[in-house]
């Protein structure tokens, strides 16, 4: 393992960050700092820059303006940053497979590929499918497969992008709980939703995006109980934010 994979990619902050595609500003002074704690939640209707702010925190997009650092460094190799996509890719092999893969693709030694299989099927509750082809899973076990997939890398920090959107009660529970234990190993989750009542179960720390712009942020409990801005207001009370 190198040195540079020992140092902490934590706290990631923002600093009045701006990113610009294609003339439209999609994120517009973005300050915040996702640190070594219970989950961050990012909520906000459709289009207001959940999965924008993302992939720049995960390193996959440059800013236009302000800056990004990771443990106090302005470049990270994302070694020990994960992502998990709205929509993953099944590699057309078994959930096993896809996993050995993704080990592999993390430079995990050969011998060490197959107790690390187990354990990530295990933590995701898909041993007994692990000789399933990943494509004939069902819906709610492809989002735990893709889960074990990003655990793969062994990541200190992992991002979620709303990966409950499509799910129903039981699927979405069982991903939340992973969640859960995922947070409790140390590793720092930053999850995007749109969905307020999974916010509410999972956040410690909440922001809330609206075009672009943090409207508010800060500790769920507060956030929930006494939320300062308006619009975070509206937001909560299940008014439409336009
Ligand atoms: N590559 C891009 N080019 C132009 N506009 C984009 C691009 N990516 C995202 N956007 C726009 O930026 C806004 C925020 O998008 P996104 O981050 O996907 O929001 P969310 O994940 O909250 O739904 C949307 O209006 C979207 O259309
Ligand atoms: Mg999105």
């Amino acid at each position: 393992m190198s040195v540079r994979s020992l140092e902490s990619d934590l706290p990631i902050c923002f600093s009045e960050v701006g990113i610009v595609t294609s003339g439209v500003a999609i994120l517009d002074d973005i300050s915040l700092t996702f640190s070594a704690d219970a989950p961050t939640l990012l909520i906000g209707p459709n289009g207001s820059g959940k999965t924008t702010l993302l992939r720049a925190a995960m390193g996959l997009l440059p800013v236009s303006r302000g800056r990004i650092t990771w443990g106090g460094r302005e470049v990270s190799p994302p070694t020990r940053r994960a992502i998990m996509f709205q929509h993953p890719v099944m590699l057309r092999r078994s959930a096993a497979a896809n996993i050995r893969y993704a080990l592999a693709a993390a430079g995990v030694e050969r011998a060490e590929r197959e107790p690390r299989v187990v354990e990530l099927l295990t933590l995701v509750g898909l041993e007994p499918l692990a000789h399933r082809p990943a494509r004939r899973l069902s819906g709610g076990e492809q989002q735990r497969l893709s889960l074990a997939r990003a655990l793969a890398r062994d990541p200190a920090v992992l991002f979620l992008d709303e990966p409950t959107a499509s799910l129903d009660p039981a699927a979405t529970k069982a991903i939340e709980d992973i969640v859960r234990a995922i947070s409790a190993r140390g590793i720092k989750v930053v999850m995007a939703t749109h969905d307020l009542g999974e916010a509410k179960r999972l956040a410690g720390d909440i922001v809330l995006l609206h075009r672009g712009r943090i409207i508010e942020s800060g500790p769920a409990e507060r956030f929930f109980a006494a939320p300062a801005a308006d619009d975070a207001k509206s937001f909560l009370a299940g008014e439409l934010l336009i």
